[in-house]
C-alpha cells in the first residue's frame, strides 16, 4: 500500500507541550478505559449536557445495521447551537466573525445569529416549507449558508448541501435525488478575485428539476460591482433572500423533534457512477459534534476558531457549523482562496483575528510548503495554540512543517480521521493527553471502537480500517438506497462497519491510514469516484471506454490519470483530450477535471473482462509491470506502456 514505507519508518514522538497539558480540557488518561466499560453512558453524559425538551427513554437501539440513538427523545438542533446560549454571557459573543474575499468583514454575535436564523426559518414557512420537506442549499462560504442550514433545522425541514465547485448538471441530479422543492443559492461567490457565477448555474439545473417550486436568492455580488451584472430573477419562482427575511418576525420557536428526526442529506461519491445521499440524524449527529470539538479542539470561552473547509463539505458541517456552536465557540469563516490576493492570505487573517485553533487539509498544508516559509514568516502567528489536519493522510514531512513553521513547534497537531459517513471525528489525538506521532491519527476517540482486519475479517496488524459498534453521529442510510447502505458498508465483514480504507495499527494502537481501498479518489481532499469520472467521460460522443485511476501526487495526494478509448471511426485530434477535460468539468464539476489523458486502442482486461486496473496504475506510475497472466491480450499492456513515454 502507498506510503507505507515512509511510516514504517516514523518513529518521532511528541509529547502534549507541558504548558498546553496543563491547562487542556482532558487530562485525565483514564477517560479511555471508563468509556470503553461503559459506550453508552458515555456518549449519554455528553448528550446531557445538552437540551431536550423530552429525555429519551434508550440511549440505543441497535439491530445491525439500524441505529437510533436516544430513542424517544425530543430535542432541537438550532435551539443547542443558538437559544441555549442566550441566558448567558455568551448572548453577546462572536458567535461567527466573517471575511469576504475582497476584505469586507461582519460579525455576527449569538443574538443576532439567532435573530436572523428566527427571520430565515419564518421565511422557509412562508414559503411553504414543512418538517421532513428537502431543501438544497448552493452557496457560497457566507454566514447566511450557516443560517440557512440552522433555520431548516430550527423547523425540521432537511438540508442538502450541494459544494459551489459543482457543475449545474451535479446540482441537478443532487437536487432530483433529494427531491427538494426550494433551492438556496446567491448571485455569485467571490474566488481568486473573479466571480463564481452560483445563479447561472443553478438556473442551468433548474431546467430539469420540476420538483422545485421556489428559489431564494442571496445577494453576494450585487449589480453594481464590475463583474457582477446583476443575475436574471424568474417571476414566480425567484426572491431575494432580503426581501424574503424583511417581512419575517425575529421570533420563531424551534420545533421539538424526535432524536432520529433527519437533519440533513450531504452527497458523496461511492464507488458507483451514481453519488449517494448520506443520511444524518437530529440527536446523534448533534450529541457526536458537540462531543468531538469539546475534547478534540479543547474549546475555551475565548478560543477564535478557524476550520478552513467549505460547508459544502462534511467537515464544514461538524465543524464549521454545528460542533463549535453547540461548545458556544466563536467561528471564523472566510470565503475565499487562501492565495488572493497574494500568498499570505491565511497568515495574515490568522494575525489579524488572532486565531487559536486552526483546522486544515493536508493538501492545503503541502501547497503553502510549497509556496515556502516567507509567507507565514511575515506574519505573527503566536495566538495559535492547536493545529488539526482532516481529509487525507498527511505525510510526515507536511506534518512536520506545519508543527514547526505554522504552529512554532508548540502547538499540539491533531490529525483527525473521519468520513461523510462517519458525522464526526472517529480517531484522534486528544490533545493535552496524547503523544503524537507524525503521519498517525493516533487513537480511537473514546466511546469509539476502531479496529483493523484482514480479508477475512480478523484483527490484524495491518488490513482494513474498521468500526466495531455504532457510534451517535453514524450514517442512517444512503437517501432512497436502503440495500446499498447494508451492502456498501455491512456486509464486507458481517456486522462491521466497513470503512473503505487501508490501515496499520502500531504496537502502541495507532492507526496510521493509509488512503482507500476501492474506487474512491481522493484529490486535493475532495473525494471523486473514478466510476463518475468514468461515466463522464464516456457520456462524450467520441469516447467507447473509459478506465480512471488516481497516480501518486505530491500536493493533490492523487492526480486524476483517465485512459480512454475511442469510437472506432474517431481520431485522436489534437484538441480532443481539452474537450474530454472540460466534458468532465461539465458533467461534475472543475475539482474532477482529468490531469491527463490517455488514448489507447484497448483497455488491458482480465478475461472474464475485467478492466485490470492496477496495470494501468503501474502504467501510470512508471513502474515495472506486475503480474499480467491473467490478462486477455498481453500486448495492449505493452503497446500502451510504449505509449506512455510521450502522454496526450
Ligand atoms: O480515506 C479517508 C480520508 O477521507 C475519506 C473520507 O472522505 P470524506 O467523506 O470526503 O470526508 C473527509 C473529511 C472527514 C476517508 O475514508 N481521510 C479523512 N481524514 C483522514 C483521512 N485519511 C487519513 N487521515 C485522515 N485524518
Amino acid at each position: 500500500m502507498k506510503g507505507m514505507d515512509i511510516l514504517l519508518k516514523e518513529d518521532r514522538v511528541f509529547p502534549p507541550p507541558e504548558p498546553f497539558r496543563r491547562a487542556a480540557n482532558i487530562q485525565d488518561p483514564g477517560i479511555y478505559e471508563a468509556a470503553a466499560r461503559d459506550r453508552l453512558a458515555f456518549w449519554e453524559s455528553f448528550a446531557r449536557q445538552l437540551h431536550w425538551f423530552r429525555p429519551w427513554s434508550q440511549v440505543l437501539d441497535w439491530k445491525v445495521p439500524d441505529a437510533r440513538w436516544f430513542v424517544g427523545g425530543e430535542t432541537n438542533l438550532s435551539f443547542n447551537c443558538l437559544d441555549r446560549h442566550l441566558g448567558s454571557a455568551r448572548r453577546t459573543k462572536a458567535a461567527i466573525l466573517w471575511e469576504g474575499e475582497p476584505g469586507e468583514e461582519r460579525t455576527l454575535t449569538y443574538t443576532q445569529l439567532h435573530r436572523e436564523v428566527c427571520r430565515f426559518a419564518n421565511g422557509l414557512k412562508e414559503l411553504g416549507l414543512r418538517k421532513g420537506d428537502r431543501v438544497t442549499l448552493y452557496m457560497p462560504m457566507v454566514p447566511e449558508l450557516a443560517i440557512a442550514m440552522l433555520a431548516c433545522a430550527r423547523i425540521g425541514a432537511v438540508h442538502s448541501v450541494v459544494f459551489g465547485g459543482f457543475s449545474a448538471e451535479a446540482l441537478r441530479d443532487r437536487i432530483n435525488d433529494s427531491q427538494s422543492k426550494l433551492l438556496v443559492t446567491a448571485d455569485g461567490s467571490w474566488r481568486r478575485g473573479t466571480v463564481v457565477p452560483l445563479k447561472k448555474s443553478a438556473d442551468e439545473a433548474l431546467e430539469g428539476t420540476p420538483g422545485v417550486e421556489k428559489v431564494v436568492v442571496f445577494r453576494r455580488i450585487g449589480p453594481s460591482t464590475s463583474s457582477g451584472q446583476g443575475v436574471p430573477m424568474k417571476p414566480g419562482r425567484d426572491l431575494w433572500w432580503h426581501d424574503l427575511v424583511a417581512r419575517q418576525s425575529d421570533r420563531c420557536e424551534a420545533e421539538p423533534l424526535d432524536s432520529e428526526t433527519m437533519l440533513y442529506l450531504l452527497y458523496t461519491s461511492g464507488t458507483t457512477g451514481k453519488p449517494k445521499g448520506i443520511v444524518h440524524t437530529t440527536g446523534g449527529t448533534m450529541t457526536g459534534c458537540y462531543a468531538t470539538t469539546k475534547w478534540i479542539f479543547d474549546i475555551k470561552e475565548e478560543d477564535i476558531y478557524w476550520c478552513t473547509a467549505d460547508i459544502g463539505w462534511v467537515t464544514g458541517h461538524s465543524y464549521v457549523v454545528y460542533g463549535p456552536l453547540l461548545n458556544g465557540a466563536t467561528v471564523l469563516m472566510y470565503e475565499g482562496a487562501p492565495d488572493h490576493p497574494a500568498k499570505d492570505r491565511f497568515w495574515e487573517i490568522i494575525e489579524k483575528y488572532r486565531v487559536n485553533i486552526f483546522y486544515t487539509a493536508p493538501t492545503a498544508i503541502r501547497t503553502f510548503m510549497k509556496w515556502g516559509d516567507d509567507h507565514p514568516g511575515k506574519h505573527d502567528l503566536s495566538s495559535l495554540r492547536l493545529l488539526g489536519s482532516v481529509g487525507e493522510p498527511i505525510n510526515p514531512e507536511a506534518w512536520i512543517w506545519y508543527h514547526r513553521v505554522i504552529g512554532g513547534a508548540r502547538c499540539p497537531v491533531v490529525d483527525t480521521w473521519w468520513q461523510t459517513e462517519t458525522g464526526h471525528i472517529m480517531i484522534s489525538p486528544l490533545p493535552g493527553l496524547t503523544d503524537l506521532k507524525p503521519g498517525s491519527a493516533t487513537r480511537a476517540f473514546p466511546g469509539i471502537e476502531a479496529d483493523v482486519v484482514d480479508d477475512q475479517g480478523k484483527s490484524a496488524e495491518a488490513g482494513y480500517l474498521v468500526i466495531r459498534s455504532p457510534w451517535p453521529g453514524m450514517m442512517r442510510g444512503i437517501y432512497g438506497d436502503p440495500e446499498r447502505y447494508k451492502k456498501q458498508y455491512w456486509e464486507r465483514f458481517p456486522g462491521l462497519y466497513f470503512a473503505g480504507d487501508g490501515c496499520r495499527k502500531d504496537a502502541q494502537g495507532y492507526f496510521w491510514l493509509l488512503g482507500r481501498v476501492d474506487d474512491v479518489l481522493k484529490v486535493s481532499g475532495h473525494r471523486l469516484s473514478t466510476m463518475e469520472i468514468e461515466s463522464a467521460l464516456v457520456d462524450h460522443p467520441s469516447v467507447a471506454e473509459s478506465a480512471v485511476i488516481g497516480k501518486p501526487h505530491d500536493i493533490k495526494e492523487n492526480s486524476i490519470v483517465a485512459f480512454v478509448t475511442l469510437k472506432g471511426s474517431v481520431q485522436a485530434a489534437a484538441g480532443l483530450p481539452d474537450e474530454l477535460k472540460a466534458h468532465v468539468v461539465k458533467k461534475i464539476g472543475s475539482l474532477a477535471r482529468p490531469d491527463e489523458i490517455i488514448f489507447t486502442a484497448e483497455l488491458p482486461k482480465t478475461r472474464s473482462g475485467k478492466i485490470m486496473r492496477r496495470l494501468l496504475r503501474d502504467i501510470a506510475e512508471g513502474k515495472a509491470l506486475g503480474d499480467t497472466t491473467t490478462l486477455a491480450d498481453a500486448s495492449v499492456v505493452q503497446a500502451l506502456k510504449e505509449k506512455y513515454g510521450e502522454p496526450e
